[in-house]
């Protein structure tokens, strides 16, 4: 059964056939960042009109690449949130137009969902030290590390989902971000910092915010421990940014792994942009005493075949959407 996602929630333009819920039959990315870069971040006006240029396109190729017909689609799954809200329009209307046309149903995805579901695609599933785990196993536990999100979720059965932590501030992904521009490495900051850490050495002390007694997180502290050393001064980037990596990892991977032992859950999921940086799943596969499933670096970041794949598994529970679908920028999961 072949899904089309479309994902627009952000500053990725992309569609993707996916056959089962696993199958990436086609995945196209057109990504903004080139756009973005010289703004320092999302300019959310500039995203929704590249969004508009690029979203039919984009559906074409995802359909051609695939070699399938509109008669080969079973449903329609988009993002309605979170997100940037007139980007998210340009997803949701587009999805409704073409479910119109060719008479197809409509799935509406939470975007958080999606970024778990990128663990059921291609096996593209992890490794860990301990067990070949190739499928997912429930109860598990879900950290969802992003540019937009930081969140810790129990999932005991598809679309079953109950929130156990958060970012109190700043998202880890946000947090790279802003880090890459205090110590003027660029955007996205996860990849800039990730590569000035490589030649670097974690010889700062940052602070780490435990939040003890609580799955919580917190990255703003560290993130403005660095500034006010970067103010300082007689810090090179390098050894700055793998400091920084150091904690904002040390973090996740302890609080993630506490939970998990807690909850007696029997994997841990990452997914998010985050999760496709290297230390950070090393860490994992290396602390983690449950196996830890990990999708590839470019099904970590925003991509529509994670969205067929969650709206596979609703259209399998029978939850389609109506025609009055809207988007709804600060949709929560769990
Ligand atoms: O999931 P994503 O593509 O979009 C959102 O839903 O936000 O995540 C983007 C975020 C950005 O903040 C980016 O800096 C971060 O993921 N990121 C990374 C890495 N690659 C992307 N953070 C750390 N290390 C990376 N290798
Ligand atoms: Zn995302």
């Amino acid at each position: 059964m072949k899904i089309l996602g479309i994902e627009t929630s952000c500053d990725e333009t992309a569609a993707a056939v996916v056959e089962d819920g696993g199958r990436i039959i086609s995945n196209v990315v057109a990504s903004q960042i080139d756009i973005h870069a010289r703004y320092g971040g999302v300019v959310p006006e500039v995203a929704s009109r590249q969004h508009l240029l690029s979203i039919v396109p984009v559906i074409s190729e995802a359909m051609s690449k695939a070699e399938v017909t509109w008669q080969d689609i079973y449903g329609i799954a988009v993002t309605f949130g979170p997100g940037l809200a007139g980007s998210l329009l340009v997803g949701v209307n587009i999805a409704k137009a073409v479910a119109l046309a060719k008479k197809l149903p409509i799935i509406g995805v939470n975007h958080i969902e999606a970024h778990i579901y990128a663990n059921w695609l291609d096996l593209s599933l992890a490794t860990s030290p301990l067990d070949d785990e190739t499928e997912v196993r429930f109860p598990c536990l879900c950290l969802i590390v992003s540019g937009g999100h930081s969140d810790l979720v129990l999932m005991t059965g598809h679309g079953r989902f109950e929130k156990m932590g958060r970012t109190r501030d700043d998202a880890a992904g946000e947090a790279f971000d802003k880090a890459a521009r205090i110590l003027g490495l660029g955007y996205p900051g996860g990849p800039a910092i990730e590569q000035a850490a490589s030649s670097g050495t974690p010889c700062l002390s940052l602070p780490r915010a435990w939040l003890r007694g609580s799955n919580d997180f917190s990255f703003s502290g560290v993130k403005t421990a660095l500034w006010h050393v970067v103010q300082k001064g007689g810090i090179s980037a390098a050894d700055a940014a793998a400091s920084f990596q150091l904690v904002v990892v040390d973090v996740l991977v302890a609080k993630t792994i506490e939970a998990a032992k807690q909850l007696q859950v029997k994997q841990v999921l990452l997914s998010g942009g985050v999760a496709a940086n290297k230390m950070l799943t090393e860490h994992f596969l290396n602390k983690s005493p449950v196996p830890v499933l990990i999708p590839p670096p470019h099904l970590c970041t925003d991509n529509a075949a994670m969205v067929a794949a969650c709206g596979y598994y609703h259209f399998q529970a029978g939850q389609t959407s109506s025609f009055d679908l809207d988007v709804v920028p600060s949709l929560s999961i769990g």
